[in-house]
Formats: C-alpha cells, sequence, structure tokens
C-alpha cells in the first residue's frame, strides 16, 4: 500500500471580542500608526473569560469535520499543536476530544510554539502515511492573550488568539503525488533565550513553592528580543523555503499559494520577495488577527479555502518560525474537490 495524506476538511474560529490598535493605544504608549507600519496588525481577537484553548479548538474543529462531511465518530486521533494548554495536564487534545463527543482513539499535544502547526502535519503525515491512522484531526489553537504581558508595548501588540483545525485522511496513491508531499523541520536552542514565555518559579526543590501561574499580570509572560528575531526569522524561512523544494525536487516556480506564519507583515514580505512569488498568491491574515502562535498557518489556510481559491493539483507552501528557534515547512498538492 502506498499511502498518502490529503486534507479532506478545513476550519478556523476566531472569538468575538476584537481588540483594535486604537484601543490598545489607550492601555500602553503606542499608536496605530506605529503598529500598522512595523507589522501590518490593525486588529487582534481576544477569548473570553470563559473561554479556555480547548473551546476555541473545538470550534474550529466542528467546522473541518462538517466541512469534511463526518463527524467525531469517524476519527481515530486527534492532535493539538498548542502554547497555551488550558493546563498543565491532562492534555488540551484530550479536553478536545471530550468536548467534541469522541471516546477512545488517541489524542495529544505537540509544542512547537509557532511552528506547532507545521510540526504537527509532519508529524502525523508520517504516521499516517505508515498506516497508522485513517483519519486524523490536527488542530493549532491559542489563547496567546492568556501569556503577553499587557504593560509592555514591546509584545502585547503582536498577538491574538484563535484556532484552526484540517481533517487529514490517508488514502491509496492512485497517480500523481497528491496530498501531503513532505515536510522539513528544524530547531536550534542555541536561540532559546530570544523569545519565551518562562516560568517565575522560586527553584524547584522538594517542598518549595512552585509557582507556574500564567495570567495576564504577567507572571510568566512572552519576553522577546524583537529585532534579533526578526533578523533569524527572514533568513531561517528563506533557507527552509529553499531547502523543502529541493529536497522534493521543485522549483518555486511550481508552487501556486505560499501559506506563511502571520507574525509579521515585513517578514511575509521578505519571504514572497525571494520565492518571487506576487503578495495575491500568499495568504495574509496577519492584518487581521495578528500573531496567533500555532493557529496561524491553518488559519492562514482556511482563509484562503474558503475563498475557493485552491485549485485541485494546485502546490501550497506551508512554513513557520517560532520560539526555540523552531521552525519548518510542508510542501502539499492540493486534492480537495
Ligand atoms: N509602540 C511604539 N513604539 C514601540 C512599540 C510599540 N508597540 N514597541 C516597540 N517600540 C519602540 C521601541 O521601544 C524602540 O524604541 P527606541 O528606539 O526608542 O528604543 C523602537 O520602537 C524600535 O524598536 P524595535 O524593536 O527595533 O522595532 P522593530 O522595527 O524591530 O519592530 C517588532 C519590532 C515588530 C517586534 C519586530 O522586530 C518583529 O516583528 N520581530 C519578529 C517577531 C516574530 O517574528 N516572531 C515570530 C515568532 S513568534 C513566536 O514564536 C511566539
Amino acid at each position: 500500500m502506498n499511502l498518502h495524506t490529503h486534507i479532506v476538511g478545513i476550519g478556523g474560529y476566531l472569538p468575538e471580542r476584537i481588540l483594535s490598535n486604537e484601543e490598545l493605544s489607550t492601555m500602553v504608549d503606542t499608536s496605530d500608526e506605529w503598529i500598522r507600519e512595523r507589522t501590518g496588525i490593525t486588529q487582534r481577537h481576544i477569548l473570553a473569560e470563559n473561554q479556555q484553548t480547548s473551546d476555541l479548538a473545538a470550534e474550529a474543529a466542528k467546522q473541518a469535520l462538517d466541512d469534511a462531511g463526518i463527524s467525531i465518530d469517524d476519527i481515530d486521533a486527534l492532535v493539538v499543536a498548542t502554547t497555551t494548554p488550558d493546563m498543565i495536564f491532562p492534555s488540551t487534545a484530550s479536553i478536545v476530544q471530550y468536548k467534541l463527543g469522541g471516546k477512545d482513539f488517541p489524542a495529544w499535544d505537540i509544542q512547537a510554539v509557532c511552528s506547532g502547526f507545521v510540526y504537527g502535519l509532519a508529524q502525523v503525515d508520517g504516521m499516517m502515511r505508515s498506516g497508522m491512522f485513517k483519519r486524523v484531526l490536527l488542530i493549532g489553537a491559542e489563547s496567546m492573550s492568556r501569556i503577553v504581558d499587557w504593560t509592555d508595548r514591546n509584545t502585547c501588540v503582536l498577538f491574538g488568539d484563535g484556532a484552526g483545525a484540517v481533517v487529514l485522511e490517508a488514502k491509496e496513491e492512485t497517480g500523481e503525488n497528491t496530498g501531503i508531499i513532505g515536510s522539513v523541520l528544524h530547531c536550534d536552542g542555541s536561540y532559546r533565550n530570544l523569545l519565551m514565555a518562562a516560568h517565575k518559579h522560586d527553584g524547584n526543590a522538594p517542598g518549595k513553592q512552585m509557582d507556574f501561574r500564567v495570567d495576564a499580570a504577567g507572571v510568566a509572560a512572552v519576553e522577546m528580543k524583537g529585532n534579533e528575531v526578526f533578523r533569524v526569522a527572514v533568513t531561517k524561512l528563506s533557507e527552509v523555503v529553499g531547502e523543502v523544494l529541493e529536497k522534493y525536487e521543485m522549483s518555486k516556480m511550481d508552487v501556486d499559494w505560499l501559506i506563511p506564519h502571520q507574525a509579521n507583515i515585513r517578514i511575509l514580505k521578505a519571504t514572497a520577495k525571494k520565492m518571487q512569488m506576487s503578495e495575491d498568491r500568499m495568504a495574509i491574515t496577519v492584518n487581521q488577527h495578528a500573531n496567533t502562535s500555532s493557529a496561524s498557518v491553518p488559519l492562514a489556510l482556511n482563509h484562503l479555502y474558503r475563498q475557493g481559491k485552491f485549485e485541485v493539483g494546485q502546490v501550497l507552501l506551508l512554513e513557520a518560525f517560532a520560539g526555540g528557534f523552531a521552525w519548518g515547512a510542508n510542501l502539499v498538492r492540493w486534492s480537495k474537490q
């Protein structure tokens, strides 16, 4: 059997509450003009007090299942990529499984920050090609608003909440190389201190009080050396895009759609330029919902999909860069009618 993994359903969810640049500029010393110019962001969505990452994930998953025309009973594994789990344990995936009414099939989380979905797609694709699962729900979901320090203008303007999901199905390959063509992944932990949200605690000796609270007051909050991250991101994304194309013997001319992680419009434009792709062949959603970390790539995919942009046989290139630094790319030949 020569199995390939296909995207057969897509969904997305953004919480109702919108926080505009104008409103944000009443909270910290910033302006709509600065945020737009430096990042392209105009607004972000913020989850409600009674919502958690699993709620956002479940909404996106419902839409993806609906789009695939199947129910949770047809799924045999569920993976949630998240940096902002509901709890330390159990996994957010197990909570989402419960909220969707699923039972018994395996469910687990994957953590690669903003590259979580790209990592997840590579991981699940490998498992599905081996025949381990027939249908998998892969979700990227985040409540970044819970881990940003709302008094730090360097970071709080950049992030938002949301979730995106895909239903993946393993099918016997009949002719052309369709579905997920392949992936490349990287991590370089020597950069770990440039972008992080560290637990603030007083040692971990037995009997010592650990403080694992993550809250809006910034007990554990995103810290970033923005311009250094920017510089490395542009370089590594260009490299990884070239690498994945070379690995699968394709050229940049073969790529129809670029689906990049949405962190900063300037990074998106730099990658598109390197690929010699016009900006109307690239998903741009950062303006509407800022950086939603692991939800960013599936939300960008959903954005173009809902506009009916993809045609069977077209090639999509997904890429992301994240804290770690962890980065990667997936190539997909679109096969959904
Ligand atoms: N409003 C107004 N001024 C601001 C703001 C703000 N919100 N934030 C920073 N500034 C100021 C700084 O204090 C600094 O002032 P100074 O010159 O007086 O010291 C000035 O603006 C310039 O700051 P820089 O950090 O040099 O600005 P830069 O042009 O680099 O833009 C930004 C900052 C938007 C963060 C950019 O560096 C960036 O996008 N970095 C990459 C982020 C990224 O890609 N993340 C990817 C992964 S995310 C993840 O994995 C969770």
